[in-house]
């Protein structure tokens, strides 16, 4: 893949948090989206390469900007898949929490899983657990198998699962365990990244979330020696049938490391909205200026960047005005 692509994909994410950042608290979702996801569109048209959307903000028919099957880049140079959340964590911006985050991630063509939107089964860990555990286990069993395997008492374990009432039963199997429990309010692509970065402190990321933002998880996790694995949860005929049009015969098989983001090379970035386990939000300071705080990581060399930039905001200030 391209190399100058890294620094590209992280213009892309850091102008779509600039322009959501404004909306910050503001109890507005919608438009805090909206300003993320044409502030990113906007900086892709000019990135050299031939990007289709596989994962994006909906069907064509419901999402003007963005949506899956849509052409992206300047339409010059090599054919990408390309994966977006232009804001992971709406409700996390409107109402002023932690942990939103803007992300991307590109592969070639064809490696991408075009995931339906439905609900999938998670289960996200970071290099010293991956290969190692199975989404076919029980929670028990993978909580215990993990403890082992990382030479830490169930107690010392710290295990992280979006807050809803669908979890009820895994939260009291963790509870019961005594296992550290990290509730996520939203934003389960940070949950399943956090697990790669040791300094969070987190072992585990379980339950269920997005399978696109599955797709995106399992892209992260690759570039960082991590493993996700995802299990579609298609809770009608209809969704059961869109599985099979996807391609996937046996949605209740777990997809793997390959079947969600395939073998070939990936880039994957992600900015902080608002600040988060391993990532700061948005700091607008004097003068129009704005820090961000980015991510930028290669699936092939296992490199990870921590990017710290500061921009005039003039231009992401219309974008994103509030
Ligand atoms: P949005 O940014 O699209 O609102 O998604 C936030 C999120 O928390 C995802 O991280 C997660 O995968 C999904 O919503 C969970 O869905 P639900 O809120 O229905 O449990």
């Amino acid at each position: 893949m391209q190399r100058d692509l890294s620094l590209e994909i992280v213009r892309v994410t850091e102008s779509a948090a600039l322009a959501s950042a404004r909306w910050t608290g503001k109890g507005n979702k919608h438009s805090a989206d909206e300003a993320a996801t044409s502030a990113m569109r906007a900086i892709f048209s000019s990135i050299p390469f031939r990007g289709t959307v596989v994962i994006g903000e909906g069907e064509m028919d419901e999402a003007p900007m963005l949506y899956i099957g849509e052409p992206v880049g300047n339409g010059l140079g090599p054919e990408y898949d390309v994966a977006v959340d232009p804001l992971e964590g709406t409700d996390i911006v409107a109402s002023g929490r932690n942990n939103a985050l803007s992300v991307v991630a590109i592969a070639e063509k064809g490696n991408l899983l075009n995931a339906p939107d439905m609900y999938m089964e998670k289960l996200a860990v970071g290099p010293r657990l991956a290969g190692k555990l199975s989404l076919d286990d029980s929670l028990e069993e993978t909580v215990l198998k993990a403890a082992a395997l990382l030479n830490k008492e169930v107690t010392e374990l710290t295990v992280s699962i979006l807050d809803r009432k669908r979890h009820a039963d895994k939260i009291f199997v963790l509870r019961t365990l005594g296992v550290k429990i990290h509730l996520l309010s939203d934003g389960d692509v940070a949950g399943a990244m956090a697990t790669a970065f040791p300094e969070t402190g987190i072992d585990l990321h379980v339950g269920s979330g997005g399978a696109p933002e599955g797709v995106l998880a399992a892209a992260a996790l690759r570039c960082m020696g991590g493993e996700f694995q995802g299990r579609l949860l298609p809770d009608s005929e209809a969704e059961t049938q869109r599985c099979i049009e996807m391609g996937i015969r046996d949605p209740s098989k777990v997809l793997g490391m390959s079947d969600l983001v395939g073998e070939s090379d990936i880039y994957f970035a992600a900015t902080g909205v608002t600040s988060g386990d391993f990532l700061s939000g948005v700091k607008f300071t004097l003068g129009g200026r704005a820090e961000t705080h980015s991510v930028v990581m290669r699936a092939e060399t296992q490199t990870v960047r921590f990017i710290q930039c500061v921009h005039q905001t003039h231009d992401y200030r219309q974008l994103g005005s509030a």
